[in-house]
Parts: structure tokens; sequence; C-alpha cells
């Protein structure tokens, strides 16, 4: 009909029918499969959350079992692709090389279109799910310039990425049960938040019938945004400054400023206009876990601070701006000895089976390719005239 209707970064318009993930933004309400994160994190895996997510019930004992046997078997990276991080420039940013090398995963497992991979499916996404854990810790290694450590069959996946991480042929890596506790709520945490823009991403590209692997590796480079998944280093990049400078009044100021580009990174939400309930979770398990490790980091106390300045302040209680889901992870993270470029890293394990169940159900459903219009402003053929009539053919 010609009639459509403009609304810029999608921010009233619902793209799809979803049975994966509920949030309510005014009351801080997140939900998986209709289970709150709150009892995801009490009486769940993160191994088990993939499986809900990805196949849409909790699983039996049995169901674990085999799935935890799938991600196992599908642990190894091609051998050959262990020899790409060599040609990386020192210090390219593991996001960078994440990327890179999920796209590169098509090459190596090739029957992953849609054509072919009708009954492949669980084991394509098992393997997504699995090896990007693997490609993650060997991105790390090859940082620092250690040895690559392999998986173990024996580990929990959490266990697994934490021995992939820190086992080292002088220093082996003492596994804390504490540790993995940790690592799984974060993970379960992270592990879907509905129409974001990376899973937007992955819905777009994935509707043009590309391959699982590309269609993933899209969705990462969208996380790898500083107002998206990037914002995680970016929060301790920013504590850091407003620690050494001591004054947390005048970065909130900066913030208001709407002359200055800065913003609080991990404040602020498009959906939440109250405080993010995995902010709240986070926020508690930081506490606890820096407590009963003895582990004190001097940036939560920053943290704490730069919360209380900013809620208090009519700035931040007009616009609802609370602290979001990155405000206290990367204190956790530093806590169990992840580096800081490695944060968004973390948070893109964590979404794998949030971005493929949402993949699942779009090219299980009826989604035709995405495809948004727009109103042209450009200019007119009356506009463009005199610069035609003027070329001489
Ligand atoms: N610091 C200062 N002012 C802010 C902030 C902030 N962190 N966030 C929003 N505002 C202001 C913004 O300037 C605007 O003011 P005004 O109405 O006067 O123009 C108002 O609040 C609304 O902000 P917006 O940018 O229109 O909101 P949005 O829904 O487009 O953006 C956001 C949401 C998360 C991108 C934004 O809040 C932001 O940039 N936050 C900092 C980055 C961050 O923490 N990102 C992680 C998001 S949660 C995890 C994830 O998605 O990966």
């Amino acid at each position: 009909t010609g009639y459509v209707t403009l609304d810029p970064s999608f921010m009233n318009t619902a793209a799809c029918y979803s049975q994966i993930t509920y949030i309510d933004g005014e009351k801080g309400i997140l939900r998986y499969r209709g289970i709150p994160i709150e009892d995801l994190v009490k009486k769940t895996m993160f191994v088990e959350v993939a499986y809900l997510l990805v196949h849409g019930e909790l699983p039996t004992e049995d169901e674990r079992q085999k799935f935890s046997e799938l991600l196992n078997v599908n642990s190894m990276l091609h051998e050959d692709m262990r020899h790409f991080f060599d040609h990386f420039p020192a210090g390219a940013h593991p996001m960078h090389i994440l990327s890179t090398m999920i796209n590169a995963l098509a090459a190596f497992y090739p029957n992953v279109d849609l054509k072919s991979m009708a009954d492949d499916i669980d084991v394509s996404t098992a393997r997504l799910i699995s090896i990007v854990r693997t490609m993650a810790a060997f991105a790390y290694k090859k940082s620092i310039g250690d040895p690559v450590v392999y998986p173990r069959h024996d580990l929990s996946y959490c266990a697994n990425f934490l021995n992939m991480m820190f086992d080292s042929p002088v220093k082996p890596y003492q596994i804390h049960p504490e540790a993995v506790r940790i690592l799984n709520i974060l993970f379960i945490l992270h592990a879907d938040h509905e129409q974001n823009c990376s899973t937007t991403t992955v819905r777009t590209v994935g509707s043009a019938q590309v391959n699982l692997y590309a269609t993933i590796s899209a969705g990462i480079s969208a996380l790898s945004g500083p107002l998206h998944g990037g914002a995680n280093q970016e929060v301790i990049e920013m504590l850091k400054l407003i620690q050494a400078d001591g004054n947390v009044r005048k970065f909130i100021d900066m913030a208001k400023d709407r002359n200055n580009p800065f913003r609080l990174m991990g404040f602020g939400h498009r959906v939440y206009k109250t405080y993010d309930p995995r902010a709240a979770i986070i926020k508690k398990e930081c506490h606890a876990y820096l407590e009963k490790t003895n582990y004190s980091d001097p940036l939560l106390d920053v943290a704490r601070q730069v919360e209380e300045v900013a809620l208090t302040d009519p700035y931040f209680i007009e616009r609802n701006l609370y602290p979001n889901v990155d405000f206290y992870t990367g204190i956790l993270y530093r806590a169990l000895g992840i580096p800081e470029n490695m944060f968004t890293v973390m948070f893109a394990l964590a979404r794998l089976p949030g971005w493929v169940a949402h993949w699942k159900e779009m090219i299980g459903g009826t989604t035709k390719i995405v495809r948004p219009r727009q109103v042209y402003i450009g200019k007119t053929p009356a506009e463009t005239a005199e610069v035609l009539a003027r070329r001489e053919l």
C-alpha cells in the first residue's frame, strides 16, 4: 500500500512471537521459559539452563547426561584451527578473534546450512556451545603466550572453562567449587534477554537462511559494542578512572552533561525502568563471594558509591536509570582472575544458548526474511536533473 510506520531503533516494534524469555521492564521481572531467574540461579546449573532455553524444558536426569555427553564429545577444536590463533596480532581483542573463529567453523564443519542439517541440529548447537568455550580459553592462552590446555571430560561446563583458562604445566590450577558456583550464576543470568541487539542480529541474519555459525558470529559482533556487551569491560575502566580521581560526584556530573559524550557505563537500559533483576542478584553475590574468599577489591566500594550518588540524583531518578547487568559483573570476573579484555567474551559464552534458542525458534516458525522499510528523504529526480544535464556522454 506504500504505508509504512517509522520506528527508528525499533523502540516500539515487536518483530516476532516468542516463547523463550519474558521481561517486565517496569517490575524488574525476567523469566526463561516461564521460570524466574531467581529460582534458576538457586536450583540449576548453566548447562541445564542452556538445555531449557534451546529445548523448552529443563532436562530430565537422562537428558542432562546425554546433553553433557554431546557437549563433551564436541568440545575439541579442529587441530588445524588452532594455528589460526598464531596469525592474529599481539593485543588483538579476544572478541574479534572469537567472531572470526566462529565464522571459520562453517568451513570446517560445512554441514550447517539449513538444507543439510535437519537431523544434525542438536550436534551443531552442542558443538557451538561447547567449542566456543574452548576457543575463548585458547584465545586467552595465546594472548599471554602460554600453551593451550585441552578440555577435560571429567569436568562440568564451568569448571572445564576455568581449568582451560588457568591450568598450566608449571602451576596446576585448583578448581574452587565456589568459583564454579559463581560462574554458573553469572552465565545463567546472561543466558538470554529476548530481543536485545545481538539476538535481533541473530534473528535478522538467520532469516536469510545463513548457516548457524556465520549467524552467531554476526551476533558476537553486535555484542562487542560498548552500548551492549562491551559495557562490562568499560565499567571496570570507568571505575578505575573514578578511583584514581577520587571524586565520584565529578563523574556523575559529567554523565549528566549533555555536551559531554561520557555516560555512566553499566547504567540504564532500554527495557528496565527499575533495578535490573540480574544486577540485583550479581550485586548480592559479588559482596558474598568477595567476603567468602577474603578477596578485597577497592573497585567494589567505588561501584557502591557511584550507585548511591546516582540513585539519589534527580537526573537518574527522572530517567529511571539504574545499574544494569554489566555494573557489578566485572568485579566478580576480576575476583575469578578473568582479565578485562575477556569480560565481553564471557558474556558471549553465556549468551550462546539464548542466540541458538532464538535461531531455532525462528527457523522452526514462519519467519520471512527480515527486511524493514524506510522513509526516503533523499533527492528527487527534479533535484538531480541539472547535474545530469551538465554531464556529457
Ligand atoms: N549515563 C548517563 N545518561 C544516560 C545513561 C547513562 N548510562 N543512559 C541513558 N542516559 C540518558 C540519555 O542521555 C537520555 O537522556 P535524555 O532523555 O535527556 O536525552 C535518557 O537517559 C534515555 O537514554 P537513551 O540513550 O535514549 O536510552 P536507550 O534505551 O536508547 O539506551 C542504553 C539504553 C543501555 C544503551 C543506555 O542506557 C546506555 O548507553 N547505557 C550505558 C551503556 C551500558 O551500560 N550498556 C549495557 C546495557 S545492558 C546489557 C546489554 O544490553 O548488553
